[in-house]
């Protein structure tokens, strides 16, 4: 009998491209919980106002941007392999939302505070089901501060943007390594640096570095932790 049989919610943060999903969705299928990316919120909600035209320069219209938060439905289906597919409205954005025009984006829509407000209560409203894995960057702190497990992910910069590089390139997209490098830089630093529910570790989450881990190493680690338990 270990912890994760009583279908608690496991909350995973941590830096951007460094596995997160990946092993959020090993755990999920392993221990049979429902994998919720709370990053494909953001991106939606980013994809939504890129749509409306409402990111100029950096600059937000707030008014607009309400409008959008009024009407936005984010919901996910999963596939027959258990892999999460994101409907905006309805429709799905999955690919679009990984686009690099979303990621460049993605940061500026998501240190708004309407926005976080938004979101978190969707992303709180997924675990009154428990026995879910949300992954994302204040998951352990925000959304869900009670959470019995908590995992903070981190790696070196240069090889998340190596992961995620390979990454786009297997699905065909044609991208530059440096601008993902500098990408993921920037992110880190917006995603630590800003005022509402910043990136950071909770008090009482476990650090997984996984720089020089395999993905099924990661299961044998946690799994190692969870009988320790
Ligand atoms: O996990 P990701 O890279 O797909 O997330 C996209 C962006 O969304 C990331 O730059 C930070 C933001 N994000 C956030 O602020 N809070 C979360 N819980 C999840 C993601």
């Amino acid at each position: 009998m270990n912890i994760l049989q009583n279908k608690i919610v496991i909350a995973i943060d941590g830096f951007s491209s460094c596995g997160k999903s990946t092993f959020a969705k090993k755990i999920a299928r392993k221990y049979s919980y429902t994998y919720v990316d709370s990053g494909a919120m953001y991106r939606a909600v980013t994809l939504s106002c890129i749509r409306h035209n409402i990111i100029d320069n950096g600059t937000v219209d707030l008014v607009k941007l309400n409008g959008i938060l009024n009407n936005i439905d984010i919901d996910f289906e999963y596939d027959n392999k258990g892999n999460q597919i994101t409907k905006l409205n309805g429709e799905n954005v999955e690919n679009e939302i990984r686009s690099i025009t979303v990621s460049s984006r993605v940061s500026i829509i998501s240190s708004i505070g309407s926005v976080r407000e938004k979101l978190v209560k969707l992303q709180q409203g997924f675990g009154v089901k428990k026995g879910i894995v949300m992954d994302g960057r204040d998951i352990g702190t925000a959304v869900f501060p009670d959470a019995k497990l908590k995992i903070f992910m981190t790696a070196d910069p240069k090889v998340r943007a190596k992961r995620r590089y390979d990454e786009l390139i297997a699905k065909g997209d044609n991208v530059n390594y440096d601008d993902i490098e500098e990408n993921i830089i920037s992110r880190d630093h917006l995603d630590q640096t800003r005022d509402i529910s910043p990136l950071a570790k909770a008090d009482d989450a476990i650090t997984l570095d996984n720089t020089y881990m395999l993905p099924e190493d990661q299961v044998i680690w946690l799994e190692e932790i969870i009988n320790k338990l």
